[in-house]
């Protein structure tokens, strides 16, 4: 499966080499202590993770944060030095950029495994809650149609199968392709149109805008609705799914 995964990122032009020297760099052993304290109490002038992401690093939809927990470690350090970097701009609550450059980078590499860690024991169950939402008023799409693009995209729209690069379901494949699944509705949608209107425009190889750029609101929704609640094991494989195991930092 995922040899499958990683020979379609191939064909579709995917140099993964590229992205992983930087984040391989400084390979010393995180401080999951360091981690926790940053993610609890904040440090120096950075907020608390915990005051925005939440007690459990799941995210919220009404202020537009993503889950953290569980996500693939080496992306997350990924974002956080792009934020750090004004590489990636937070145009949502405008407050990322300057947490980043309030962590040192193993501030960052310790706060990112401490996360991925935090929901590894949590993976199913994070999404959001489509119904609430639409009941408080937000428009939200149509599952059954959100899974056929996730599972094979629309080649005569252009455009690929979001499977084909962040594995079934959305549930990653380290160090570069994030888990997408069972992330929270509204920071999907959100990135989704800054990856179309290029507002973020952090992804290696602009892969992300390719993609995006042929996605109508409607498709937006429709994904975003599918993946908030799609789950990382497959229909009749109880096996411990490979995001289980993805690689993570030496901790001590
Ligand atoms: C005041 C609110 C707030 C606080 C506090 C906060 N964040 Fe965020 N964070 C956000 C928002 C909003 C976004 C989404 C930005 C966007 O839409 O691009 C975000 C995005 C992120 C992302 C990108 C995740 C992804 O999937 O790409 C990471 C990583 C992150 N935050 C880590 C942290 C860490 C670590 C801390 C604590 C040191 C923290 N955040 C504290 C609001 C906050
Ligand atoms: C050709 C490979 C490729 C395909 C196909 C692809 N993606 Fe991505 N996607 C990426 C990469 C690479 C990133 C990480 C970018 C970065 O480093 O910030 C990403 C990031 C994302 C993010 C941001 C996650 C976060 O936590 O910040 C979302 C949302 C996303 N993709 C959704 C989708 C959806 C929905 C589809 C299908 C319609 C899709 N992707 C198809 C390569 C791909």
């Amino acid at each position: 499966m995922r040899r499958v995964t990683v020979l379609a990122a191939v064909i579709s032009g995917v140099a993964l080499v590229l992205a992983i020297p930087q984040v391989f760099a400084a390979e010393v052993a995180a401080d999951l202590k360091n981690g926790e304290k940053i993610f609890k109490e904040g440090k120096g002038t950075v907020p608390a993770c915990t005051s925005c992401h939440g007690e459990d690093g799941m995210g919220n939809d009404m202020m537009g944060t993503p889950r953290l927990a569980g996500q693939i470690s080496q992306f997350l350090v990924k974002q956080l030095e792009d934020f750090a970097t004004d590489k990636r701009m937070d145009t949502t609550m405008f407050i990322m950029n300057a947490n980043a450059k309030g962590l040192s980078p193993e501030d960052r590499r310790d706060v990112a495994t401490y996360l991925h860690l935090l929901g590894k024991e949590n993976l199913v169950g994070g999404g959001s809650n489509i119904k609430e939402l639409k009941a408080s008023g937000i428009e939200t799409g149509q599952a059954h149609l959100g899974l056929a693009l996730v599972s094979y995209g629309d080649i005569e729209r252009g455009i690929s199968g979001c499977r084909s690069c962040h594995d079934y379901n959305g549930r990653g494949v380290d160090p570069v392709y994030p888990m997408i699944g069972q992330q929270k509705f509204v920071y999907l949608v959100n990135q989704l149109k800054k990856w179309r209107d290029g507002s973020r425009a952090n992804d290696p190889l602009g892969q992300m805008r390719k993609v995006a750029q042929h996605l109508t609101d409607e498709d937006i929704l429709n994904v975003a609705t599918y993946l908030t609640n799609a789950s990382p094991l497959s229909i009749g494989n109880t096996r411990v799914p490979e995001q289980h195991n993805f690689m993570t930092f030496d901790t001590k």
